[in-house]
């Protein structure tokens, strides 16, 4: 069997991983081929595609990105199903494997739908699917954004100063609640949580009143109790999204207006989600790309790989685009006994 490789959507620590695994796995165990769909979806319908063997994912398991480049597109862009199907002819391709977020496997069950044969591997930094446990990248960008904590923590000290840190999270804050845990910060803001100034500032006083320089975490999706929407000045992305980010300027002015105490921002960004998988993530991207290839083999159509406890198994993409998995009340409460 031939089977491309597509990366949608977002890039995230941990794609490289996938497909390293997939291919390995796939060569050796079943004797399949390979090849990368170029630049996201777009590839699989233009007919954007590179090899993929051995040979070409040697090593990659530990760097960032994705090889074969992402895109927010759709094949629909391009021609449709119609296009996708004529470049799988075109290439003898049987099967296409999917790795990506919620646009991504909403792309792959439509397709699915149209009688292609897809399997799913999700990816999302932000962790927010339901159908899976966990999602690679996440822990690499919970781990980049507490050392980048603990360091504002030593300038902070230093100059006595409130410091404002925001992380990604676009309605799901679990990086905010698990690096702003690991940092000790003094109050965590996430999309889940409306929060008010008056709640902020006592945190922020508290703190300061023991004599610590107060750290606050604020995830892009927060919205201030009062707010309709999350803040967004730039306009939206390609899938109609508000493009999000620069909330933490906003809730450090708040804070120094409010409590007189002087207040620096830092948006991490896109740092979260650069660079080198921590080896957590490097195993769980393997792991996925490696059961992924078991049901290409098994003909299991329309399915997604899921980490369920410490088992990589399987669900329908129809329940991977269900839900999205959010902060509940019991963990933020639970964090927020440590606040102030
Ligand atoms: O969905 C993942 C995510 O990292 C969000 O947290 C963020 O809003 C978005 O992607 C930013 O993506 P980009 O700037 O690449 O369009």
């Amino acid at each position: 069997m031939r089977i491309g490789i597509v990366t949608g959507g977002g890039d995230c620590p941990g794609l490289n991983a996938v497909i390293r695994g997939a291919v390995l796995h796939g060569e050796e165990t079943y004797g399949q081929s390979f090849i990368g769909y170029r630049g996201g979806w777009r590839g699989t319908a233009v007919g954007d595609v590179v090899p993929l063997t051995r040979q070409d994912v040697r090593g990659i398991s530990k760097l960032g990105g994705t090889i074969l480049g992402t895109s927010r597109t759709n094949p629909w862009e391009f021609g449709g199903e119609d296009a996708v199907r004529a470049v799988m002819r075109e290439h003898r391709i049987d099967a296409i494997l999917a790795i990506g977020g919620d646009g991504t496997l909403a792309v792959a069950r439509r397709l699915h739908d149209a009688g292609i044969h897809v399997i799913g591997v999700p990816k999302t930094v932000d962790n927010d699917l339901n159908a899976t446990d966990m999602t690679f990248g996440f822990d690499t960008a919970v781990s980049i954004a507490t050392e980048a904590m603990d360091r504002l923590r030593t300038t902070g000290d230093s100059h006595a100063r409130c410091m404002v840190a925001e992380v990604m999270g676009r309605h799901a804050g679990w990086i905010a609640l698990h690096s702003g845990m690991a940092a000790g910060a003094h109050a965590i803001l996430i999309p889940e949580r409306r929060t008010g100034m008056d709640e902020l500032a006592g945190w922020v006083q508290s703190a300061r009143d023991r004599g610590r320089a107060p750290l606050v975490v604020v995830a892009e999706g927060f919205v201030f109790d009062g707010d309709e929407t999350a803040h967004s000045t730039k306009g939206n992305d390609a899938f109609g999204r508000p493009r999000l980010g620069g909330i933490g300027e906003r809730v450090a002015a708040l804070i120094e207006q409010r409590t007189g105490i002087e207040t620096r921002a830092t948006l991490l960004g896109h740092i979260q989600r650069g660079g080198v998988p921590t080896a957590f993530d490097r195993v769980l991207a393997t792991r996925f790309g490696m059961r992924a290839i078991d049901l290409v083999s098994a003909q299991a159509w329309g399915r997604m790989v899921a980490l369920h406890g410490t088992d990589v198994d399987d669900v329908d993409l129809d329940e991977a685009l269900g839900d999205s998995k959010r902060v509940s009340e019991a963990r933020y409460l639970e964090a927020a006994q440590l606040f102030g």
